[in-house]
């Protein structure tokens, strides 16, 4: 992510569309018999011409609220989708044409799902998979240990996985994700539905991985905690088009405003009129002014106000990472 040092695109996505064609039938035998004849299709555009770069290292958040084709962009990246237009190179591969491959070479979760043998204690169902990688005895022996330290395997390691929590069942497919030493790991909403405890060490786990072994990552989440603590860089997906692509921070200082609080004597004859304000609340001699970044600075809008006013005490408060995400899954970026 450096700019002074050369990284490597290592996924590429141009002009990526998926459609879907969801067949509709109409009720009763007689629309079960038309269906045949006439087959009426509703298509759903779920990801329209995403364009994405993803360099060797980077950990990226994938956001957007529910049914903004996060999900299918995650299968059509790991091959298991086959796009409706448009290209897509994995590491130099195309994923889907070369599956086999391409899984090799990456790591995959995809919320509850679980991609570990059912009826198979942990302990197995991690043998099958080294067998699969074809990871070696003494890499795998490593590997294992050295993840137990921070996932704690050995707690649940020779229960079947049907008998683990759903935290216990996600540490194990988080190493089993990471197991092979995958260029890539896509985590497709990993920490739905955990505790904090477990949230914190998955997210160490990740950190962990992704320093240690420069191990790219795409993560799909709705949990602001995973993005703040994991990805420097987000792109947000709306009804299947890339609306926004770059810095966390700079997200949230587009699409949120600041707030001046203060308390000022007579405060409640207070007014101000400026550019960039957009909202003034007084309550007794407490003020709240609600002001666009982009438009007013801080230190002009506080010199208008002590100008005009006696400020006794004052702060500035910033936009926070919830508030913009939750915009972000409730009602997308567009004002
Ligand atoms: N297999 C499928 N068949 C038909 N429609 C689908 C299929 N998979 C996803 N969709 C539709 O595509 C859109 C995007 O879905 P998805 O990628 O799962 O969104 P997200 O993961 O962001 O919630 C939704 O409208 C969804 O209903
Ligand atoms: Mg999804």
């Amino acid at each position: 992510m450096a700019s002074n040092t050369k990284t490597m695109t290592l996924i590429k996505a141009e002009d990526l569309s998926k459609n879907f064609r969801i067949y509709q039938r109409g009720d009763g035998i007689k629309g079960y018999l038309k269906s045949f004849v006439k087959r009426e299709y509703e298509e759903v555009e779920a990801v329209k011409d995403l364009n994405l770069e993803i360099d060797e290292g980077e950990m990226i958040g994938y956001i957007g609220s529910n049914g903004a084709g996060k999900s299918t962009t995650v299968k059509m990246l790991t091959g298991i989708l086959e796009p409706s237009s448009g290209t897509i190179e994995v590491d130099g591969r195309n994923p889907h044409k070369e599956r086999k491959k391409n899984a090799m070479n990456i790591g995959v979760v995809f919320g509850q799902k679980t991609q570990l043998w059912w009826d198979l204690p942990v302990k197995e169902s991690f043998k099958l998979l080294k067998e699969i990688y074809e990871v070696s005895d003494e890499d795998y022996d490593n590997r294992i240990d050295e993840f137990d330290e921070v996932l704690q395997l050995s707690d649940f390691w020779d229960q079947p996985v049907r008998k683990l929590s759903l935290g216990q069942k996600m540490r194990c497919e988080l190493a089993a994700a990471f197991l092979h030493h995958p260029k890539i790991v896509y985590l497709d909403e990993p920490t739905i539905g955990l505790d904090v405890a477990v949230k914190e060490r998955i997210r160490d786990f990740i950190k962990k991985m992704n320093r240690q072994e420069n191990i790219t990552v795409m993560l799909t989440t709705h949990d602001i905690g995973d993005i703040e603590d994991l990805c420097e860089r987000v792109v947000v997906l709306d009804t299947g088009e890339k609306i926004y692509d770059g810095q966390l921070n700079s997200l949230v200082n587009r699409f949120t405003s600041r707030r001046l609080e203060m308390d000022i004597r007579n405060g409640e004859k207070f007014s101000i009129e400026l550019e960039g304000i957009k909202e003034v609340n007084k309550e007794d001699g407490h003020v709240e002014i609600v002001f666009d970044r982009e438009e007013i600075s801080a230190s002009d809008l506080m010199r208008e106000v002590l100008d005009n006013y006696e400020v006794l005490d004052f702060q500035i408060k910033e936009p926070d990472i919830e508030s913009v995400v939750k915009k972000v899954y409730n009602e997308g970026l567009e004002d």
